[in-house]
């Protein structure tokens, strides 16, 4: 049910819209932004954060319930798991079955290896079938990957890994055209050239789509591939412990059945992990955008192992996640629905942003908007700004939204808001784990042969990612750690495998007097109350 506050801003709203539509807000300058990012945006919110105590990243911070994770005990007691005869014995593991596990299976299987996908859910149970407004790749005339690199990294803050970020941009048209021959449906004009789009902090129209489920029809297309192919696909199954060799190489992993909760081996000469993101850990009681899947796992599986983080302590909190109705609570409103041409109205009807500042940015915004301002629209419990769909409409005439936006027109449908009518009431939500482990541009950690793709890295996009190069990330780092795992599985002799860095990692957690009886990694998010 709307409030009355509600339904007399939204009058605002109408009254005001075609003024609205018109106007061109300003830009932040760099000072602005930096003064609202750090007053206003989760990141630098003191007490939400602790200090590694062990670990290769000791002393620095990540979020409180990260750390929870990354120092809790072992599922397992390696005294009780037998090494000798494993269950599976492939050239490369993967750990994920997203689009970046998808696209380096792909690409393994390419190169001649032996592959298996393990995943704790099902093949396409992941962040990548649930993203919507598309890919970044500068394929136009008037674009190129270096402006496609300045614009990343200006978004990032300059902090993105410099070699990380020239192979994504460069080998992003290579990406687009690769999902294209697989069978990707992306938009296009009558002649067949793709339909493109801006996104927050983009100085080029180079984001491709279809429609607004762009990441449901990549990971359709990657899914049928990997099964076309007869990959292995190992799902309801997670790993739950890298397996080392007696030189410290990854050599494999402890699988444990979801259901029967039974502990298998998996022998590998190269890993991947590929377990996408951690929205599911609701950092600062945020919803989220994420799958239900998103626990950090990789994260921790990694640091027990003694992999290096990367920017572990910045997140991103898509501006737009649906703040009404509460059943939709958090979930993704595209940022295509802005780039459409929709901006976002305060409670009295005013523009108060440029619609397409940098996510953080925007994030910040919003929230400075509905706390120290008070000009946030209230639900019967909570607090938003509208998203003024019906300008797209207004600017790019009718059936527009139908024709671009079907997902975001029936996701509001089902609960009696026509978005072509009315606006939307939006907020910030937890969409995506800026930081994660550290790579080489080969994709690999500091630990031999254990190579990392997708939202499970960290430092390929800095401190702020740009919509749209994540399904591009998935699709270059994750052919590019299945290329590379391939090639390297022919040279890898394994040593004797052990799980003695499980143990030495108890250890340290005992000398550094942490005692808990959190277990890790977390596999899926609890949200019954505890008795
Ligand atoms: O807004 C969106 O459609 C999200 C895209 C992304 O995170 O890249």
């Amino acid at each position: 049910m709307y409030t009355n506050e509600m339904l007399e801003s939204m009058k605002k709203v109408e009254a005001a819209r075609e003024a609205n539509a018109a106007l061109e807000p300003r830009r932040m300058t760099a000072e602005e932004k930096d003064t609202l990012l750090a007053t206003y945006h989760p990141d630098y919110k003191q007490g939400e954060f602790d200090v590694l105590k062990i670990g290769p990243n000791k002393g620095e911070k990540v979020p409180t319930e990260l750390a929870a994770l990354l120092q809790a005990n072992s599922r397992v007691n390696p005294a009780d798991i037998d090494l000798s005869n494993p269950d599976y014995d492939v050239d490369v593991l993967i750990i994920g079955g997203g689009g970046a596990g998808a696209s380096a299976a792909i690409e393994a299987d390419n190169g001649g290896a032996s592959t298996m996908i393990v995943t704790k859910l099902r093949i396409g149970d992941a962040n990548t079938m649930m993203a919507e407004g598309g890919i970044q790749a500068a394929d136009k005339p008037n674009d190129s990957p270096a402006i496609h690199y300045l614009d990343a990294f200006g978004g990032g803050h300059f902090a993105a890994k410099p070699e990380l970020l020239y192979k994504l941009v460069n080998e992003a048209p290579e990406a687009i055209l690769w999902l294209n021959e697989l069978g990707v449906e992306f938009d296009k004009d009558k002649d067949g050239t793709m339909i493109t789009t801006h996104g927050g902090g983009t100085s080029r129209k180079r984001m491709h789509a279809a429609k607004d489920y762009s990441g449901a029809e990549i990971m359709r297309t990657l899914r049928d591939e990997v099964l076309n192919r007869n990959i292995p696909v190992v799902d309801f199954t997670a790993a739950i412990e890298l397996i080392l060799d007696d030189d410290g190489k990854a050599a494999g992993a402890v699988l444990m059945n979801m259901e029967t909760k039974e502990i298998l081996i998996a022998r590998a000469k190269t890993v991947i992990i590929a377990t996408g993101g951690a929205g599911r850990l609701h950092y600062q009681g945020f919803p989220t955008s994420n799958h239900y899947g998103a626990t950090a796992d990789g994260l921790v599986l990694g640091y027990r192992a003694g992999a290096k983080l990367l920017y572990a302590d910045t997140l991103q909190y898509h501006p737009t996640g649906a703040a009404y109705p509460e059943q939709i609570f958090g979930a993704l409103v595209t940022e295509k629905v802005r780039s459409l041409g929709a901006k976002l109205i305060n409670v009295d009807g005013e523009a108060f942003m440029h619609p397409l500042e940098t996510r953080d940015v925007s994030a910040a915004s919003i929230i400075r908007e509905c706390s120290d301002r008070q000009k946030g629209v209230h639900t019967a419990d909570g607090v938003g700004v509208w998203l003024d769909t019906p300008m797209i409409e207004l600017k790019n005439g009718e059936g527009t939204i139908e024709k671009r936006i079907p997902a975001m027109l029936r996701m509001f449908g089902k609960y009696g808001i026509d978005i072509r009518k009315e606006p939307i009431l939006v907020y910030p939500t937890l969409h995506y784990q800026n930081g994660g482990l550290d790579i080489t541009a080969e994709g690999m950690t500091n630990i031999e042969n254990l190579y990392v793709a997708g939202e499970a890295v960290g430092g390929i996009h800095g401190r702020n990612r740009l919509m749209g190069n994540s399904l591009l990330d998935i699709i270059v780092f994750g052919r590019n750690a299945g290329r590379n795992a391939s090639a390297k599985s022919k040279d890898v002799e394994l040593g004797q495998l052990t799980l003695d860095h499980v143990e030495k990692f108890a250890k340290e957690m005992a000398d550094a007097g942490i005692v808990t009886d959190m277990v890790s990694p977390k596999l899926l998010p609890r949200y019954t109350h505890k008795k």
